[in-house]
């Protein structure tokens, strides 16, 4: 049973454990509405580099506020579960949840190890809150197994929202709070940790345990086939010679499909949207009710095709071999605002087109590292113009600003060949065609100028 909520919430001590993305976030941004935070994570490296005040992900403002927290006393780190379940009221568990290696669901290794190592050690009017993304049923599959093993604690789920680039905001002043809750109690602690978020104006939604974890699930997969929906129409436009970004401008002017995550591009990448559609449908199949996922397997194939789309086009403009071509690549990072490359549709194309034989040299402002990681087969180079240098063809594949920012004459005297491919859509193809360049983009035919 967990505490009654004291008339100063701010006397409520949180723990959380896994220090990734969600936890650092979560923890500096719980610490900086007031509360005594203690994050805890296995990994001792993350744990000292933590406490010397140094995120290991661009994230804006995530590092300042750290630092900040970490000099007011009010977040500290450690790596034992022991000083945690006795220092915390409320332990937030932000561990990830990958995709299954060789399979579509997530892997709970690393969450079922956390609330098993942790259930025995808490006090029994300790709750246990988990953020993580996890499939619809397995909080209370994790209550039940608790339960079996003579372990009272409580378990409520509260997924996360939080968007990369924009974390920190999204964390304090969400449109959203979702709490899937047991008991009364369980409801009434978590309005009093995030009390000052709903004065500010933030929804809450108290609800059951399976209804809080689709709801994250839900939100990721409606986002995906919104973006997957405007690029099924940019393969119609494509064939059809309309033009997608007007058409996209044009069907979010109604505001029951609104104008957000209907830019029709290159698709979705990151650590979120790609593996949270393919754990919802390994779900949907384990639930029996495999036709609600055929929707999304639809969703995902739009979502790849586009970066075929994306390839023949460069092949197209190199006349059709890539081989030996000098390509210049733009952008590394799965959206702008991040250093993120997991399932970055931009690196993809990039790896495609140097298995096509072309010379990739890439450029992102911040993603280079961890680009150069992921795929050490391709160039990197340490600024645009470097990359630019000599390239028969330019890809725009990551829509940041610098590169939105460029006109065809920062370019146009560097390149060897003045082709580009706009794949994000971002630039504006009446100046680049008017000065000699080869304008491609997705969604938009060969000869179409203007963006409506
Ligand atoms: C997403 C969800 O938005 C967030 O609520 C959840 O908690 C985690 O997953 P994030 O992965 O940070 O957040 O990225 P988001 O801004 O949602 O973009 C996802 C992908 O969709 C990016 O690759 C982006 O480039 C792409 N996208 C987005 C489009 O292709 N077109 C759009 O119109 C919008």
């Amino acid at each position: 049973m967990p505490p009654a909520p004291s008339s100063s919430s701010s006397e409520l001590r949180l723990t959380v454990f896994g220090t990734g993305y969600l936890g650092i976030t979560h923890a500096a941004c719980m610490a900086s509405l007031g509360f005594e935070v203690l994050g805890v994570d296995t990994d001792s490296s993350k744990i000292a580099s933590l406490m010397a005040g140094h995120v290991p992900i661009y994230e804006p403002g995530l590092q300042e506020l750290l630092r900040t927290e970490i000099q007011a006393g009010r977040l500290r780190f450690s790596t034992s579960y022991e000083k945690a379940a006795a220092f915390g009221d409320v332990h937030f568990i932000c561990t990830g949840t990958p995709q299954l290696p060789g399979g579509e669901g997530a892997d709970l290794s690393q969450v079922r190890s956390c609330v098993t190592a942790l259930a025995p050690l808490v006090r029994s009017n300790s709750l246990l809150v988990g953020k993580s993304t996890v499939p619809v049923g397995t909080a209370r599959a994790l209550s039940r197994e608790l339960a079996e093993s003579g372990h009272q604690v409580e378990i409520a789920w509260n997924p996360e929202f939080l968007r990369e680039g924009t974390a920190v905001t999204d964390t304090l002043a969400p449109d959203r709070i979702v709490v899937g809750v047991t008991s009364q109690l369980a409801e009434d602690l978590l309005r009093a940790v995030y009390r000052a978020l709903t004065d500010g104006g933030s929804r809450f939604f108290a609800t059951t345990l399976e209804t809080a974890e689709l709801a994250k699930v839900a939100a990721n997969a409606f986002l995906a086939t919104k973006v997957s929906f405007i690029n099924a129409m940019a393969e119609v436009c494509e064939a059809s010679g309309a033009n997608v970004r007007g058409l996209s401008e044009i069907l979010g002017a109604d505001p029951r499909i609104g104008q957000s995550f209907l830019r029709a591009g290159l698709g979705f990448g990151g650590g979120c949207l790609p593996k949270d559609i393919r754990a919802f449908m390994a779900r949907c199949t384990e639930l029996g009710v495999d036709s609600a996922a055929g929707l999304l397997r639809e969703v995902e194939k739009i979502n790849l095709r586009r970066r075929s789309r994306t390839a023949d086009l460069a092949l197209e403009l190199a006349g059709g071999d890539l081989a030996e071509v000098s390509v210049c690549v733009l952008g590394a990072a799965f959206k702008p605002g991040s250093d993120d490359v997991r399932e970055s549709p931009a690196l993809d194309v990039a790896q495609i087109l140097h298995g096509l034989g072309a010379h990739v040299t890439v450029y992102d402002p911040v993603a280079m590292a961890n680009a150069a990681r992921a795929c050490p087969e391709l160039a990197y180079a340490d600024t645009l113009e470097a990359a630019a240098t000599g390239a028969s063809l330019v890809l725009l594949l990551t829509e940041w600003p610098e590169f939105t920012a460029l006109r065809p004459s920062d370019l146009g005297g560097i390149v060897k060949l003045k082709n580009i491919i706009d794949a994000r859509n971002a630039l504006r193809p009446e100046l680049w065609r008017t000065a000699g360049w080869n304008y491609r983009a997705l969604g938009v035919g060969a000869e179409a100028s203007a963006p409506v």
